[in-house]
């Protein structure tokens, strides 16, 4: 941490005149930037010096390769008088995350240099580099002098998206994280059951994706009085290897997966192929229209405990990082009122009502949780009726459930509504926007967020590990929508967690941003082209 700081404060005393007029396309802005005068020529006979199988230096090698047929080579020797890209990892012990995110970007006309304490502020600085590219094939790639010291504002930084209501492809997935990594996003929160549908297959029961994973039909539009369906079948998972795939992917490019086993709620879809575990015994159907099930796990149920425990074993063996999101949300309570074991529970462990009922089960899910060494976040609701003792919360109905966690001394991600719901419209002409949930969460809002609330002390602040993005899928039916849904406002939030308030500036964004959706028109992204009409 010290030496880290200490880089960080001769960079900042070397070159603390502030962001200038120039643009130059990187997002997240970064924390300091000084222009230095000249360019740097990237060519086919540029050598990116690094440990062969660095897997930083394989990245920029093929990213080269495919957007710019340039053919550079890896060498581990010392870099040569010019012409290279030297990437340099100083491993620190006892580096914090921060530190090991962190990353210093110098180009000169001689070549380019990445320092970095991890493999992540490596990968960062390479992300930094790619964006200040020109877009058009060249075969000389010139880059403008400049030094960069940056380093992020938060450790939680997070998009989420909903595989569930609709499913996405395992490429498609991958093609979303790779928009994550280009903004120095660190965190997929990847939402895989709910009522319409179970995605990851579970071994131990089959049936949750040969039955729940499947619906027989999709409501259209909204709900109504008049409820159409298109009277089509419905469905998709992931195989455990199209996980491990998936998580060896995210894992390269420095993004963990928090995967979300809704429970006590949201659980229709498992309870379709496992009927035993609800209150009533079913049978049921995975939900084929949009909103809440009625029907939830039996709170009252030891098996119902061992069934997810089981799945949450299976789980744990996909998925490397310490965080697996319980859900918690939106679970009605009329099944527990009426059903004779969850009142025999709650008589039991005096509990006094249903909200206690939700408490007592998300506690003793998460005591397994913990015994197996990782830990759970879960939707505000998991405040009612009394925290688990190791909770993280994910405001989501407003900041205030966030503000009293954080009162409580528990981790907080902050996701409001408004305006981290990015399935909401963007933009007031409704009719000529795709359907949406409702709500108004334009790119400015977004960008003006500030995660951290002014009413919490400097203490209580520190228990806000940042803030995400969420993407429900409802009416997000195919995976271009997604993209018009999450971008750009996936770019504002970037710099939402990255950037220090002070650095950030909106018109600034929009000139980067139109530079930068160039890299959106390569990667054949259905990004909401309306910044393109602002100043
Ligand atoms: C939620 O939007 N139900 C977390
Ligand atoms: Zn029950």
């Amino acid at each position: 941490m010290k030496k880290t700081a200490f880089i960080l404060l001769v960079f900042i005393a070397q070159f603390s005149v502030a962001q200038e007029n120039v643009v130059y396309p990187i997002i997240p802005q970064p924390n300091y930037l000084q222009a230095t005068g000249g360019t740097f020529a990237l060519s086919d006979t540029t050598t990116i010096v690094a440990n062969e199988n660095s897997f930083e230096a394989q990245y920029l090698k093929s990213y080269l390769e495919k957007n710019y047929d340039l053919h550079v080579k890896i060498d581990s020797h010392y870099p040569p008088f010019k012409n290279f890209i030297l990437l340099l990892n100083a491993i620190e012990n006892n580096a914090t995350q921060l530190d090991q995110e962190s990353y210093q970007l110098k180009v000169t006309k001689k070549g380019v240099t990445i320092t970095a304490v991890g493999s992540a502020g490596l990968f960062y600085g390479i992300e930094s580099l790619i964006q200040l590219l020109p877009v058009e094939k060249s075969k000389n790639l010139n880059v403008a002098c400049l030094q960069i010291s940056d380093w992020p504002r938060y450790t939680w930084r997070g998009m989420h998206l909903d595989c569930s209501r609709h499913f996405f492809t395992k490429d498609e997935v991958k093609k979303y994280i790779d928009y994550l990594a280009m903004y120095k996003f660190n965190t997929f929160h990847w939402h895989l059951t709910d009522d319409q549908g179970w995605r990851i297959e579970i071994k131990q029961y089959p049936l949750l994706t040969s039955v729940g994973g499947q619906r027989n039909q999709t409501l259209i539009g909204k709900p109504s009085k008049n409820d159409k369906y298109d009277g089509k079948a419905y469905g998709g998972f992931y195989t455990q290897e199209d996980v491990k795939e998936i998580v060896a992917y995210a894992t390269e490019r420095h993004i963990t997966i928090v995967p979300e086993i809704e429970m006590p709620g949201h659980s229709l879809a498992a309870l379709a192929g496992y009927p035993q575990y609800s209150c009533t015994g079913g049978p049921f159907k995975t939900y084929t229209t949009w909103g809440v099930s009625d029907d939830v796990y039996c709170a009252g149920n030891d098996s119902t405990y061992t069934f997810i425990e089981n799945i949450l074993t299976e789980v744990f063996d996909l998925f490397p990082g310490k965080y697996v999101h319980i859900g918690g949300d939106e679970c009605p309570k009329e099944r527990w009122k009426e059903c004779p074991k969850c009142k025999k529970r709650m008589a039991d462990e005096h509990l006094k009502d249903e909200n206690e009922l939700q408490s007592y089960f998300v506690t003793r899910i998460e005591k397994f949780v913990n015994s197996k060494g990782k830990q759970i976040v879960g939707w505000d609701e998991i405040l009612d009726g009394g925290l688990a003792p190791n909770a993280t919360v994910m405001s989501w109905r407003g900041t205030q459930g966030g503000i009293a966690a954080a009162k409580q001394n528990h981790y907080v991600v902050m996701t409001p509504g408004k305006p981290c719901y990015f399935d909401h419209y963007q933009s007031k002409a409704k009719d000529r926007e795709p359907l949406a949930i409702g709500g108004f969460n334009p790119l400015d809002s977004v960008y003006n967020y500030d995660p951290t609330p002014k009413s919490l002390s400097v203490t209580e602040q520190q228990y806000i590990l940042g803030a995400q993005g969420n993407v429900w899928t409802e009416y997000i039916t195919d995976f271009s929508k997604v993209e018009y849904m999450s971008l750009p406002r996936m770019c504002a939030l970037s710099e939402v967690v990255w950037t220090k308030p002070e650095n950030k500036n909106y018109s600034n964004f929009i000139a980067r941003l139109k530079m930068n959706s160039k890299i959106l028109d390569r990667m054949n992204a259905n990004y909401a082209k309306l910044f393109t009409l602002q100043k």
